[in-house]
Parts: C-alpha cells; structure tokens; sequence
C-alpha cells in the first residue's frame, strides 16, 4: 500500500497575525504540484485566515497545534475542536513534547484529547519521542511504545486508521542535531512493528510516520527517502518559505 507523504510544519509559537498570512501566502505561491500533503500547524489564531489562503492550493491542508479534550464549556482561554473545525483546519497537533513537558501533557489527557479529535471527524498527528537520557539507556523503544499505548492504543482498527504518528525525538528538536537517517529508520520501523502487532499488517503499512527534528532543507530528502520515513514535522525550517518549500519538494 502507498502511503501518504506528508510535509508538516509546527509554526508553534511563533509569527503575528500579519507574517503569518504572509508566509502561508508564500508557501501558496511556491508550490508546484505534488502528490504529497503539505500540513500548516498554525497558531490557533492563525487558522483561520491560513486555511482561506490555502483552501484553493491543492493537496495543503491546516492544522491546529492542540486542543482541550472537553467538546465545549467553562475553560477560559482554551480551543474547542469543533472551533477548529469551524474555521476549515483538518488535523490537529496532540503529544508535542513541548506540551507534554511544559503544559503537563500525560498519557491518560492526551489519550483524551485523541478521541475529541476523532469523534469531530479531524485527525490527530500523534507526537511521540524520547528525551536524550533514555536514548543514551537505550530503552527509547520501550519509552515509545508505552506512549503509544497509553494514549493510542485503546482505539478500534478502523479509528486507528486515521492517525498520523510523528515521532519527534526531544533530543533532535530546536537544537540542529537531527537523528541519522539510520536512527530515524530504526524507530519508524520499531514504530511500525508495534502498530503491526497491534492492529495488523494493513493498517502498519497505511500509517504515514512523520520525523521530527532539526529537518532543514540540506537532510531531508536523506531522511525522507528511508523506507518507513513518510514525511516530516518541521519546526524552525517551516517558518522560512524557501525552506519549507524545499523541504516540500524532498520527497523522491
Ligand atoms: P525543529 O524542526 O525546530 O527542530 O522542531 C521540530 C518540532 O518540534 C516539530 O514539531
């Protein structure tokens, strides 16, 4: 089965309301046809205006960076799913390090947040990834695993078979050390071997497995082109057109 291909990018928290159009307008202009998605993860702000920039580009979609786990309610300051629905966004970020270390993010939350997600019919790009102590324990697989199956694996196949999982490790992000293709591969195809375990040979080999991690035009056709490599999810490189761009047009 041919898996979809997919060049995300993790603005986080970073552009105004006005540079962000920009850039969404940039990257618009710059694409040239492919067969792969291109997934903007814009600030909640942002959505909105990206996604009408984007709507008439072919094969771009929009993706919100998190979301509250309630459908609606008295949580200030919070986004509700079916806001991000409204405003015509596809996917959702869930499982960002960043959210899991510094907003508290546990399995059992994110296990939450995954159904609200789903039960809106949007999909959930489920990062996943361990920090540098448990790389250099060697336990990084077991580490992976337990996220997934605490926050994924109570799913039924057919629900399953709508995420994306972007393994991300924390070691690799925002500090220009990328995982080597040769490790990148290893954990897609540990990853990947869980989910055969677990659901079955098809949905294993349906599932897009993003990397994530200092992607910058210079290593990402490298990355992109091991077998169980289906993209990436790019931080900083995603906030410079000519770079995403590029990153875009490494898929061989
Ligand atoms: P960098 O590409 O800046 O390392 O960030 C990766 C990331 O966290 C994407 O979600």
């Amino acid at each position: 089965m041919k898996r979809q291909q997919i060049a995300a990018g993790n603005w986080k928290m970073n552009k105004t309301y006005k540079e962000g159009r920009a850039l969404a307008t940039a990257i618009a202009k710059g694409m040239t046809s492919t067969d792969s998605l291109v997934i903007l993860g814009t600030p909640a702000i942002h959505l909105n205006a990206v996604a009408n920039i984007v709507k008439k580009v072919p094969n771009v979609e929009v993706a919100a960076q998190n979301c509250h786990q309630e459908k609606s309610g008295a949580y200030t300051g919070e986004t509700s799913v079916e806001m991000i629905k409204s405003v015509g966004a596809k996917y959702v970020i869930l499982g960002h390090s960043e959210r899991r270390e510094y907003f508290n993010e546990g399995h059992e939350l994110l296990a939450a947040k995954v159904d609200t997600v789903l039960g809106k019919r949007l999909i959930p790009i489920f990062c996943c990834g361990e920090p540098l102590a448990i790389r250099e324990a060697g336990t990084h697989v077991a580490h992976v695993k337990k996220q997934l199956e605490e926050s994924l694996f109570h799913l039924k196949k057919k629900a399953f078979s709508k995420i994306v999982i972007a393994y991300e490790p924390i070691w690799a992000i925002g500090t220009g050390v990328t995982a080597s293709p040769q490790q990148a591969q290893d954990m897609h195809k540990a990853i990947r071997q869980l989910l055969a375990d677990k659901y079955g040979s098809d949905i294993a080999e349906g599932t897009s497995i993003l990397y994530g991690g200092s992607v910058k035009p210079a290593n990402a056709k490298e990355i992109f082109s091991q077998p169980d490599v289906d993209g990436g999810l790019v931080g900083g490189a995603s906030l410079k057109p000519d770079d995403f761009l590029q990153i875009i047009n490494s898929f061989s």
